[in-house]
């Protein structure tokens, strides 16, 4: 069995009967929340820790740490499952609920021993009808069977957990606006710190994992943390969930370890180029992330060897202007949430940013005025560079206001806009030139 044939969460995918309890079960399903309820929280930790798992939600964060942050002394702890997904070019958790919902739910009864939970939620983006529809089936089968509510599997555990269906609002998938719209209040993120697991959900500790993250967590338990890690490359465990779209001649969700590199997953995975074409640009994890140039697709998508890139620690964004992110961020990019967008060499690449900043513009909250103000600038500058009627002046104009909106918002939405409009205007600064220097020509005039 070669590498790429590992499966940890997506063997099941496509198979009808897989969404049931009696299938689930039937290949050792429920074995792992079994054996959690009988093991010290503290040894659950540790299996995670071992497994060097990083959430698959965005940021990459180490689990075990998130956990660790829940003050020992707490009452009440919550948590919460962001089933969110709503990052344009994003449609991996969807998978998990769809295809191996109780595999979520088995992890979810193994985090919360761990964490000593006995409330769990999980949030789903209101469009996912038919998720919701399957999940809350395999919830109900959960229930009915005693694995969830009191006393699960007959021991001194109980949880219950409640799906709440959230109303289409993409900001509503960062972690405090989850917290908000799930407490009935407005989608809009709070300043951090504190962060949730320390003050969440009404003012208690709560974890915010994503889908995919937990789903992992009965693996873990089965084959022990060791045995993630090893599957995984560094300082990060195990395989990873992506969902591939845009001009490649097979899309969709592929479960693949993290060493696999962007032109592996064009050419070997997903059948390369529709067409026959050239690669011109990949956005490695969703349109929050900067999209890399065909030169940069050997590189693991993995969220370290992504994210450091010792050359590139400012960008010049203009002339004689650099931009610094500080730290050890650089404008290279991140594996994010895992979306992979692929652009063959027939995308106007001033147009995909158009659409990318448009949405951002659509969905930011309007709590922060660099966000709020800055976005919609940004969508209206490069509207006009894309559909030619830029202005001279137009290119500095749009890196100088992502550049006033990077690190200046209340949560990462306005980085999320900034980031990727920097990094095109950094890697395609001459197609948005070109652009502008012909704009209000008719089509064809030479
Ligand atoms: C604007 C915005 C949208 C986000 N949307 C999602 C989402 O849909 N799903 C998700 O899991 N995380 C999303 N995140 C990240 C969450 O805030 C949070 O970090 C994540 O759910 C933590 O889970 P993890 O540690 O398992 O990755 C988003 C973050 C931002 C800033
Ligand atoms: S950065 Fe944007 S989305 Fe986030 S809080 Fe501020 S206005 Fe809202």
């Amino acid at each position: 069995m070669g590498l790429f044939d590992v499966k940890i969460i997506s063997e099941h995918f496509g198979v009808p009967e897989a969404k049931g309890l009696e299938y689930y079960e039937r290949k050792g399903g429920y074995r792992n929340a079994r054996k959690a309820c009988g093991m010290a929280p503290e040894s659950i930790a540790a299996e995670v820790q071992a497994s060097n798992l990083r959430g698959r939600g965005g940021a990459g964060f180490p689990t075990a740490m998130k956990w660790s942050f829940v003050p020992k002394d707490a009452d009440t702890v919550y948590l919460v499952v962001n089933a969110d997904e709503s990052e344009p070019g994003t449609f991996k958790d969807r998978h998990i609920l769809f295809w191996n919902p109780h595999m979520l739910v088995e992890g979810m009864i193994i985090a919360s021993v761990a964490l000593k939970v006995r409330n769990a939620y999980i949030y789903i983006r209101g469009e996912m009808a038919r998720e919701y529809q399957v999940l809350q089936a395999a919830i109900d089968e959960a229930y009915a069977k005693g694995y969830l509510g009191e006393r699960i599997f007959g021991s001194g555990t109980s949880l219950d957990i409640t799906v709440y269906r959230g109303l289409g609002a993409y900001i509503c998938g960062e972690e405090t606006a989850l917290l908000s719209s799930l407490e009935g209040g407005r989608g809009w993120p709070r300043l951090k710190p504190p962060f949730p697991a320390v003050k969440g959900l009404w003012g208690k500790p709560t974890i915010v994992n994503n889908v995919e993250t937990i789903a992992n967590l009965p693996w873990i338990l089965e084959h022990g943390g060791k045995a993630f890690a090893d599957l995984g490359t560094g300082r990060s465990g195990g395989l990873r969930l992506v969902s591939v779209c845009g001009h490649v001649n097979k899309p969709g969700v592929y479960e693949l370890p993290l060493t696999v590199t962007g032109r592996q997953l064009i050419d070997e995975v997903c059948g390369g180029i529709k067409g026959g074409r050239k690669v011109k640009g990949v956005i490695p994890g969703g349109v929050s992330m900067p999209v890399l140039a065909p030169d940069e697709l050997d590189v693991p998508f993995e969220f370290d060897a992504l994210q450091k890139d010792e050359r590139i620690r400012e960008v010049e964004v203009r002339p004689g202007q650099k931009f610094d992110l500080g730290g050890n961020r650089t404008l290279r990019t991140m594996a994010g949430s895992g979306g992979v967008v692929v652009m063959d060499d027939t995308t106007d690449i001033t147009q995909a940013a158009w659409r990318i900043v448009h949405f951002f513009a659509e969905e930011s909250c309007g709590q922060c005025t660099p966000c709020r103000e800055g976005t919609g600038w940004l969508a209206q500058v490069a509207h006009r560079i894309a559909f030619d009627h830029g202005r001279a002046g137009d290119v500095d104009l749009l890196a100088s206001i992502a550049d006033g909106i990077a690190g200046n918002t209340i949560c990462a939405l306005g980085d999320a806009a900034a980031w990727p409009t920097l990094a095109f205007l950094t890697k395609y600064r001459d197609e948005f030139e070109a652009k502008v220097r012909n704009a209000h020509r008719p089509k064809g005039a030479a």
